[in-house]
C-alpha cells in the first residue's frame, strides 16, 4: 500500500492547496480508509468510527489487542448526544472549559456507535482536539474519528509525522502532517460514569486543573502502578506495556540533583539516559537526550516520546531516566516513564545524606568539617576542586583566559595575583568570573558527590548558596560566629592587624544572610577550639539523625 502524504504544516499557505489537502483526507476517512491525522498532544491514526470495517483495521495496523477501545474525536460537545446518553451536566461544564484540548471524557454510548470502537464497553471516549487542521477534517468528514495513538502497538507514541510515517508507512492510506505536536503526551482520560469521577491516564491537561472546576478526582491504581495478577484497569490500555524502546529503563525519582548523581554512579559506556537540561553534562560518555530543563514541563512532556524512541537507533544496553514530580504534566510524563520502564523505579533519596556548609572567614568552617570529617564524612572542599579545575581542565581554562585576558602566563600556568586584581573590588568582573566557575564546578562536585559512597557528605562553600551548589544538599548549615571572636581568630591564624581582619570580615556577607538563607545554623561563641568541637559533633550527629529519619520516613 502506498502511504499519501499531506503536508499541511503551514496554514498559512496557499488556501486552495489546503482545502485541497483537508478534502482529501476528510473523503479518504469517509471512504473507510486509514489517515493519521496531527493533534495537539500526540498524532492519532484515524478512521471512520462508525464504519466497523474501517475501525477493525486500525487495529490490524497497529498490532492493537482487540480490547483496548479507542477514542472518538468529536468537532466539539454539540456532538455529544448522538454517540453518548445519559450525559451528565459535569461534561458539559467540562468541555466548555477544556475543549478543544487534551481531556477525554468516559461516558455512556449510544446505539451509533459499534462494539469495535469501544471494544464492546458500555462507555465510549470522546474527546475534542485542539488542532485547526484536524477539526477542519473532522467538520469536512462529518463523522467521528476513532483514532489511538498512530504508533506500532508498545512503541511510544508519535509527535511528529516522521514518527508515524517510521511506525505506519505502507500500513495505512495517509498521513497528514501538521506539524510537531504541541503537548506531547496524551489527552487526560476522565471516567464521568463514576462518582466522584476518576482519572484513568494523566496526560496533557494537569489535574490540578480539573480540580479546580469540579472539585476532587480520584485516581485509579493503574496510574500509580502496576496491577496485581488479574486485576482490571478500567482504562483497558493501561495494563500493556507501553511506550518502550528496546532497550529495558530504569526510572530514577527523587530530587532532580540526587536522581542525576544516582544515574551517574550507575551508567556505563553502554548506558543511555534521559535527564533534564541541567545534568547532560554529567553523561560525556553516554548517548544522552535531554528532555527540557527541570521547571520546564512542557518541555519535557514534548520531548518524552521521541526521547524514547530515538534510543532504538543507538546501541545502548540499559536506559536510565530522570523523572519529574507530580505536579502539572510532571503527572503525564513521569507516567509515560514509568509505563516505559514497567514501573521498574530506583529512588534515589537513598541513604547518602549530602550536607553544605557556608559562612563568613573566621566563624570555624574549617573546625566545624574536620569534626565532620572525624564522624566518617566525605568533605569536599570547593575551593580546593576550583583551583585544581583552574590548573587542569582545559575548557574552563579557555572560558576564563577569553573573560579575563592575560591572567594565563605565557607556560599557561594561572596567574592568580593578576585574576586576584582584575575582580578585586569591581562588582561585575566578580560576578563575571563566578558564572564562569559555577558553570565548571558545580558539575564537577555533583560528579563527585556521585562517585561518593553511601553515608554523610558535606560541601564546604563559601559560594554555596550562590553556586546553586544548595540545592543537591539535604541541610544547608550556616556557621556564624560574634564578630568580635572572629577578628581574634584571624588575627591570630592568618598573622594579620586587627585593622586588616575587620576589613576582610566587613568585605563578607554577615551572619544574618547565611542565617536567612540556610536551612540550619551552627553557632560558634565557643572560646576555645576544644569546646567548640564538642558542640559541633553533638549538633552534627543531632542533625544526621534527623535527616536520616526524615528519608526513611519519606520511604514509606
Ligand atoms: O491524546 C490522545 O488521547 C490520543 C490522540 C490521538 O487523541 N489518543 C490516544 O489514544 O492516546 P490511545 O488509543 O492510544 O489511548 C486511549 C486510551 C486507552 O488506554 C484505552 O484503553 C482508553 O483510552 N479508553 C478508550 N475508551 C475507553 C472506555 N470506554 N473506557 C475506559 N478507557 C477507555
Ligand atoms: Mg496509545
Amino acid at each position: 500500500m502506498h502511504t499519501l502524504y499531506f503536508d499541511l504544516r503551514d496554514t498559512k499557505g496557499q488556501q486552495k492547496t489546503i482545502e485541497d489537502n483537508i478534502s482529501a483526507a476528510a473523503r479518504l476517512l469517509r471512504d473507510g480508509a486509514l489517515v493519521a491525522i496531527p493533534t495537539e498532544t500526540v498524532y492519532g491514526l484515524g478512521a471512520n468510527g462508525l464504519d466497523e470495517a474501517a475501525v477493525r483495521r486500525i487495529f490490524q495496523a497497529k498490532g492493537r489487542p482487540q480490547d483496548n477501545p479507542l477514542i472518538l474525536h468529536l468537532t466539539g460537545p454539540q456532538w455529544l448526544p448522538r454517540y453518548c446518553r445519559e450525559i451528565p451536566p459535569m461534561a458539559y461544564v467540562l468541555a466548555r472549559k477544556f475543549w478543544p484540548g487534551p481531556l477525554t471524557m468516559i461516558l455512556k454510548r449510544s446505539g451509533l456507535v459499534p462494539d469495535v470502537t469501544t471494544a464492546g464497553l458500555d462507555t465510549v471516549a470522546v474527546r475534542c482536539p485542539n488542532h485547526l487542521v484536524t477539526l477542519a477534517i473532522l467538520r469536512e468528514a462529518g463523522v467521528p474519528v476513532a483514532a489511538p495513538s498512530a504508533n506500532l502497538s508498545g512503541r511510544p507514541s508519535c509527535t511528529s509525522a516522521q514518527d508515524v510515517l517510521e511506525d505506519m508507512d505502507g500500513r495505512i492510506e495517509g498521513v497528514v502532517d501538521g506539524g510537531p505536536c504541541v503537548v506531547g503526551v496524551e489527552s487526560t482520560i476522565l471516567d464521568l460514569t463514576c462518582e466522584p469521577p476518576r482519572l484513568l491516564r494523566p496526560g496533557g491537561l494537569p489535574v490540578e486543573e480539573l480540580e479546580r472546576l469540579i472539585g476532587p478526582i480520584a485516581v485509579d491504581r493503574a496510574v500509580i502502578g502496576t496491577l496485581a495478577e488479574g486485576e482490571k484497569p478500567k482504562a483497558p490500555g493501561m495494563k500493556y506495556r507501553h511506550y518502550a524502546p528496546k532497550a529495558p529503563v530504569t526510572v530514577v525519582t527523587g530530587a532532580p540533583a540526587k536522581s542525576a548523581q544516582e544515574i551517574k554512579r550507575r551508567v556505563g559506556v553502554h548506558s543511555g539516559v534521559i535527564c533534564f537540561d541541567e545534568y547532560v553534562r554529567l553523561f560525556p560518555d553516554q548517548v544522552v537526550h535531554a528532555i527540557g530543563p527541570v521547571e520546564d514541563k512542557l518541555a519535557q512532556a514534548q520531548r518524552v516520546f521521541e526521547a524514547l524512541r530515538t534510543f532504538d537507533n543507538s546501541p545502548v544496553t540499559e536506559i536510565y531516566t530522570q523523572c519529574p514530580d507530580g505536579r502539572g504534566l510532571g503527572l503525564a510524563v513521569g507516567n509515560r516513564l514509568k509505563k516505559a520502564a514497567g514501573f521498574h523505579v530506583v529512588e534515589a533519596d537513598s541513604e547518602k545524606i549530602i550536607l553544605g556548609l557556608t559562612g563568613g572567614t573566621g566563624a570555624g568552617k574549617s573546625s566545624a568539617l574536620a569534626v565532620l570529617r572525624k564522624l566518617g564524612a566525605v568533605v569536599l572542599d570547593c575551593d580546593q576542586v576550583y583551583h585544581q579545575m583552574l590548573a587542569e581542565d582545559e575548557e574552563m581554562q579557555k572560558e576564563v583566559s577569553r573573560a579575563f585576558p592575560g591572567v594565563f602566563r605565557p607556560d599557561g600556568t594561572l596567574d592568580r595575583r593578576k585574576l586576584g586584581q582584575e575582580v578585586f573590588m569591581k562588582k561585575e568582573q566578580l560576578e563575571k568570573l563566578n558564572a564562569i566557575v559555577y558553570r565548571f564546578l558545580v558539575p564537577e562536585i555533583q560528579r563527585q558527590l556521585a562517585a561518593a559512597e553511601n553515608g554523610v557528605c558535606a560541601i564546604d562553600a563559601v559560594n554555596l548558596l550562590e553556586s546553586g551548589l544548595d540545592e543537591d544538599c539535604d541541610r544547608t548549615v550556616a556557621i556564624t560566629s560574634p564578630t568580635e571572636l572572629r577578628v581574634r581568630r584571624i588575627m591570630a591564624r592568618d598573622q594579620i592587624t586587627e585593622q586588616y581582619a575587620r576589613m576582610r570580615i566587613t568585605a563578607q556577607k554577615p551572619d544574618e544572610y547565611y542565617r536567612g538563607k540556610c536551612s540550619c545554623e551552627l553557632n560558634n561563641d565557643a572560646d576555645t577550639a576544644e569546646e567548640f568541637q564538642k558542640t559541633a559533633e553533638r549538633f552534627f550527629k543531632r542533625l544526621i539523625r534527623s535527616v536520616r529519619e526524615e528519608k526513611q520516613n519519606r520511604k514509606i
